[in-house]
């Protein structure tokens, strides 16, 4: 048995303990997003799994600890879909391994989710793309951030060789669109961070086909899919990236254009959720 798997499995059967079945979609909220998702559940309760063993806690401002498990608003009782929202992640950054960044979505992808949702907060490197655009991502192109798959990360939680053609499921996209035609689709460029980009980096990125630019999400992602998960992901521009018309982005910027688009994101969310085909 690898110490990972050993983790994950105790940290499944807590959450089984706690909540009983599982849901069928699991959220994780990135910078920006949780400050009206909770009204998109009914009959939700909350576990603070701040104290637990192994479970790994953000310490990012905008990010907490705690779940949320309930049944989203708007869908008849027979239809009912149960929904968990994580509050937030943990970043390459911070300091953590690839496979504790990946702990939380393995365990719930294991306790029985099978689709994840990950949201982020993203730098556009389109000028076409203004700051509270929202942007579901099609692929992405990885320069910075750690692969979960590797040997000594993966732990036996899943195939190394995976194939990531459509990892972001074209379906749940298309359903997604379908409901929100406003929305423009695009490549994410996942950076290690935390600092923000220089200039030249932004412009490679740009030139490389990538619209928007982040430090997360990558890893979650194809964790969640080697596991059989179907995965989306979905940025919120808060700010155009350094050097794009002279920005000099900011964490307080990233945070005060989250919380202007907080409507236009929990609308696109619950959309999200509505659409995921459970
Ligand atoms: N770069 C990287 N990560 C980010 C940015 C950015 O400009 N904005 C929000 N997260």
């Amino acid at each position: 048995m690898f110490e990972e798997s050993t983790k994950v499995d105790a940290l499944v059967e807590i959450l089984g303990q706690q909540f009983g079945e599982p849901p069928q979609i699991a959220v994780v909220l990135g910078s920006g997003w949780k400050e009206l998702a909770a009204e998109l559940l009914e009959g939700a309760e909350s576990l603070d799994l701040g104290g637990l063993d192994n479970w790994i806690c953000p310490s990012v401002a905008g990010h907490g600890s705690d779940l949320l498990l309930g049944n989203l608003v708007g869908v008849p009782q027979r239809e009912a879909r149960r929904v968990l929202l994580c509050s937030g992640r943990v970043h390459s950054y911070e300091g953590y391994t690839a496979a504790e960044l990946v702990r939380g979505v393995r365990v719930l992808v294991k306790w029985g989710a099978t689709h994840i949702l990950l949201l982020n907060a993203a730098g556009s490197l389109a000028q076409d793309r203004p700051p509270g655009s929202l942007m579901p991502f099609t692929d992405h192109i990885n320069i910075g951030l750690p692969n979960p798959l590797r040997r000594g990360e993966n732990c036996g939680l899943g195939a190394q060789f995976v194939n990531l053609v459509d990892m972001y499921d074209p379906v749940w996209r298309a359903a997604l669109l379908a409901a929100q035609p406003q929305l423009r689709p695009g490549v994410y460029a996942g950076m290690e961070g935390p600092s923000y980009e220089t200039p030249a980096e932004v412009r490679m990125l740009a030139q490389l086909g990538a619209d928007a630019v982040g430090m997360s999400t990558i890893p979650e992602a194809i964790a969640a899919h080697a596991l059989g998960a179907k995965v989306m992901a979905i940025s919120l521009l808060t700010n155009m990236a350094a050097g794009i018309g002279g920005s000099n982005p900011s964490h307080a910027e990233v945070l005060a254009t989250a919380t202007a688009n907080a409507a236009a994101a929990a609308a696109v969310l619950h959309s999200a959720l509505l659409t995921a085909t459970v």
